[in-house]
């Protein structure tokens, strides 16, 4: 469940309990009581905007499809140049205090206290950009947002449902994403790997491809930026995209394998130990380098934390999963080494390796377990 408050104390406006005023990147809102507002994602809607700025969203029509207080809709249009928002909330409260909020900021929009579910089904509109941000997983909307989307609509989908994504409750997560999770050092590029695999099968009902234009796992939540491609063959190409992982407790090989039913062996094939399959997850490109350039040339202007987290997404080299050092030097029984002098021994080989986002000891590297190893053995020696 997501974390985040409603502001307790309180006085008065428009009939409304009204709070604080808060003053977030160009936008200046209010926060009333009942309504969501977590100053903590002030980071991700700070690289929301950096995303939209890199993609080019000047002058599109934005839905911000649960706007609590409005405050990334209104961020957008001021900060990416939105021509014109369309806030929706199911909540009266946060319709309220939306639409206030898109008086004072004086903004073009429209705000509709509806959910998603009613607006999809009573219009026949179609958006360049859609967000999501729903509490906890959303997975119950992406059908109806795909009846919103077209060709080249931009999709920003937030999920707070990181235990279920990361394994902590495997039944949940095979339940809402018919995936099997797993649950060790892996759970967090493996939940996230999972939530774009649900978002592509989503898109390919409805004939829509997908390509993955940035994604996130961060703190309790995970962020996915993508672009739509409508046409069967976007699709199938997408759902291509999908596969399986598989890892081993003995020795911590991992493989993965795209395909729906492709082979996988039951036995490691380094140490013939247990191997655990998991997924179906997505195996492609968790960004495209082109549009990760680009933010980071603006993300400065946001601060330290937005840049950071845009510049690991920028270099990190995109090969499914990586291999966490702690890990290995306990399965060795050596001491602890730094990963960035294994890094470099395995640079000096020629390998390709970068840090990760999703562990701070871990590195991602095209080289195979063996050749890992002997770098952190050399490294202790
Ligand atoms: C996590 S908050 C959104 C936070 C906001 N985007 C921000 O950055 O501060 C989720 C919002 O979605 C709304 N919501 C939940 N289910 C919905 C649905 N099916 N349709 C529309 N809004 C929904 C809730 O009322 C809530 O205001």
């Amino acid at each position: 469940m997501r974390t985040g408050f409603w502001i307790q104390y309180a006085f008065c406006t428009e009939g409304t309990d009204q709070l604080t005023s808060i003053n977030e990147g160009n936008a200046m809102i209010i926060v009333n009581e009942g309504v969501f507002y977590n100053p903590k994602m002030k980071k991700l809607r700070d690289i929301s905007v950096a995303f939209l700025i890199a993609a080019g969203a000047e002058g599109m029509h934005l839905l911000d499809s649960t706007s609590a207080t409005g405050i990334r809709g209104i961020r957008y249009a001021k900060e990416a140049g939105i021509g014109e928002v369309l806030f929706l909330d199911i909540n009266p409260l946060a319709y309220k205090n939306t639409r206030s909020n898109v008086l004072r900021n004086k903004i073009k929009a429209r705000v509709l206290n509806k959910s998603i579910q009613e607006f999809a089904g009573s219009v026949g509109q179609r958006f360049d950009v859609i967000d999501l941000d729903p509490f906890g997983s959303p997975a119950p909307n992406l059908n109806d947002i795909m009846k919103l989307c077209k060709d080249g609509t931009i999709l920003m989908v937030t999920a707070t449902d990181t235990a279920v994504l990361c394994g902590a409750h495997e039944g949940a997560c095979i339940k809402q994403y018919m995936s099997k999770p797993i649950h060790n050092y892996l759970c967090k590029e493996a939940g996230l790997r999972i939530l774009i695999a649900y978002m592509i099968r989503s898109a390919a009902q409805f004939n829509l491809g997908m390509e993955i234009l940035a994604s996130i796992s961060d703190m309790h939540y995970m962020r996915v930026f993508a672009r739509l491609r409508y046409g069967a063959s976007h699709a199938l190409a997408s759902i291509k995209s999908i596969g399986f992982g598989a890892y081993c407790t003995s020795c911590n090989f991992f493989e993965s394998e795209a395909g729906i039913s492709p082979q996988i062996d039951k036995k490691c094939k380094v140490c013939a130990g247990k191997l655990n399959a998991f997924g179906p997850l997505y195996l492609g490109k968790l960004k495209d380098r082109n549009i990760t350039g680009k933010m980071l040339k603006v993300a400065g202007g946001f601060g330290d934390k937005a840049e950071a987290q845009i510049k690991v997404l920028h270099d990190e080299l995109d090969v499914p999963f990586f291999y966490s050092i702690p890990k290995l030097t306990k399965q060795l029984g050596m001491s602890s080494v730094s990963h960035f002098n294994v890094m470099k021994r395995l640079a000096d080989q020629d390998y390709k390796t970068s840090a990760t986002q999703f562990d701070r000891d871990g590195i991602k590297t095209d080289a195979p377990l063996e050749k890992v190893l002997d770098a952190v053995k050399r490294e202790n020696s």
